[in-house]
């Protein structure tokens, strides 16, 4: 099943050249943030360039549930805030569809407000755990009751006195980081958020732009977020960037697909989510940094990927992982193409992501003639080099959009087509995904 209706099987076959410029949607990350830091703001926060993908629709929803006002106007979206400890008691059960981001996130925003809320969402989404979510939260005073093994649907009694918070995140995750900041922002004094890893750091950077006091120390034990509690959040005009997890897949069809020569312009280079780029070049890639610029304090390039027939396997290093952990589907596919064995190890999460993506693509892969070994944290792709992949199978893509994303760029350079059974949850990240490489020179059908 779709994740918002009946599936969708999608079908690609042998393409090309891929030629053109690929502009992507707004970052998914980024687009969950600004609607629910706008909602935590007094007055009204504008953005342009906001993902509208059904994830984001589902978090403001979410947003209006909570008290805020969120329209679209012409390209803009308007956010009426209500300020932190503003949100009200929701009449109805939040759906949040897909989203892992936006229920742990929103989870978090409303945790320390004396309310109580239901979420649920769809099949894929009540399967993933929420505990390393209410575990954290627990300590601000939060109670939370879900289904057994701590999933949803989940009633989140919101804290009415929370106390600040001193928490090390035990797993890489930047949704458990950040909705313990979201839920420090009604407490009162200082909440520490200690991550040993390195993931994605938006929530620091935007919550500082809405005039938190905020600060990060890299020390021993890992980086060091101290927020200070009850700041009053100043209203922002945010242009969203475009998402690098969206780029990966014109940029790795175009890598695989001969003749190819594709620009991807603006795509944010943040530490904290380029490396799929880096590990591409390392490969052997044809990927340049075109007009390299820092915007809103981020570094940019427009991203050029061409055609390489000379792909080489390689060691992925396991301290990348939380910089390109949504981008191993489609880099497996890469890894298929290539010569040699690629190792890609210290991935465990990709196992609690919107499906099990080291199963779900181990299973397609393997049916389209790629072996491929995997542990609990680990796993490897033999390449098999160009004009060598098998393809022409049907492949489940699990309600997980990466998943079908990746199976479909697999075909632009297979034998033979790769159809996968529902390309419906495609919408939730990447709703221009078809046509966009449609005008590229892709083939992409459905049924
Ligand atoms: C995200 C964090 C990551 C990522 C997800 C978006 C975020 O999840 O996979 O697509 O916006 O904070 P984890 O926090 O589970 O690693």
């Amino acid at each position: 099943m779709s994740a918002h209706g009946a599936p969708i099987p999608m079908t690609s076959r042998a393409s090309g050249p891929l030629v053109g410029e690929a502009h992507v949607p707004g970052d998914k990350s980024i687009s969950h943030r600004s609607l629910i830091l706008g909602a935590m703001a007094v007055g009204e926060t504008k953005v342009t360039g906001l993902l509208e993908g059904q994830d984001v629709l589902d978090t403001a929803k979410a947003m209006q549930a909570f008290g805020a006002q969120v329209e679209k106007i012409g390209d803009t979206w308007h956010v009426h805030g209500v300020g932190v400890g503003g949100f009200g008691e929701p009449e109805n059960v939040i759906d949040c569809g897909n989203s892992g981001t936006g229920v742990r996130l929103i989870m978090g925003a409303m945790a320390t407000s004396p309310i109580v809320a239901t979420f649920t969402g769809d099949a894929s989404l009540n399967k993933r755990p929420m505990a390393r979510v209410t575990d954290p939260l627990a300590l601000f005073g939060t109670r939370a009751y879900g289904r057994s093994g701590g999933r949803l649907p989940m009633t989140i009694v919101g804290a009415a006195e929370p106390l600040p918070v001193r928490y090390e995140v035990p797993v890489p995750s930047a949704q458990v980081k950040s909705a313990v900041l979201l839920a420090g922002l009604n407490a009162p004094g200082e909440t520490v958020v200690i991550e040993r890893e390195a993931t994605r750091d938006h929530s620091e950077r935007m919550l500082a732009g809405f005039g938190a006091t905020i600060s990060t120390e890299v020390t021993e034990e890992g980086r060091v977020i101290t927020l200070q509690g009850r700041p009053e959040l100043k209203p922002q005009t945010i242009v969203v960037p475009r998402d690098p997890s969206s780029a990966a897949f014109p940029v790795c069809a175009a890598i695989i697909t001969e003749g190819s020569d594709v620009l991807v312009p603006n795509i944010g280079l943040n530490p904290t989510r380029a490396g799929l780029f880096f590990t591409l070049q390392e490969m052997g890639a044809d990927l340049t940094f075109e007009n390299m610029r820092e915007e809103g304090g981020e570094p940019v390039a427009d991203l050029r990927a061409r055609f390489s027939p000379d792909l080489k396997g390689i060691e992925v290093p396991a301290e990348r992982a939380a910089s390109m952990i949504d981008e191993y589907p489609v880099l497996s596919v890469v890894a298929s193409f290539a010569q040699g064995r690629t190792h890609m190890p210290g991935v465990k999460e990709l196992r609690v992501k919107e499906s099990d993506r080291i199963d779900a693509m181990a299973t397609g892969l393997r049916a389209a003639g790629v072996h491929v070994e995997e542990g609990e944290d680990w796993w490897t792709v033999e390449g098999r080099g160009h004009g060598n992949v098998a393809g022409g199978v049907t492949v489940e893509s699990h309600l997980d959009h990466r998943i079908a994303m990746s199976f479909l760029v697999m075909g632009f350079a297979s034998s033979r087509p790769m159809r996968v059974d529902d390309g419906g949850p495609i919408a939730t990240s990447f709703p221009i995904f078809e046509t966009l490489m449609g005008t590229l020179g892709a083939e992409i059908t459905r049924d």
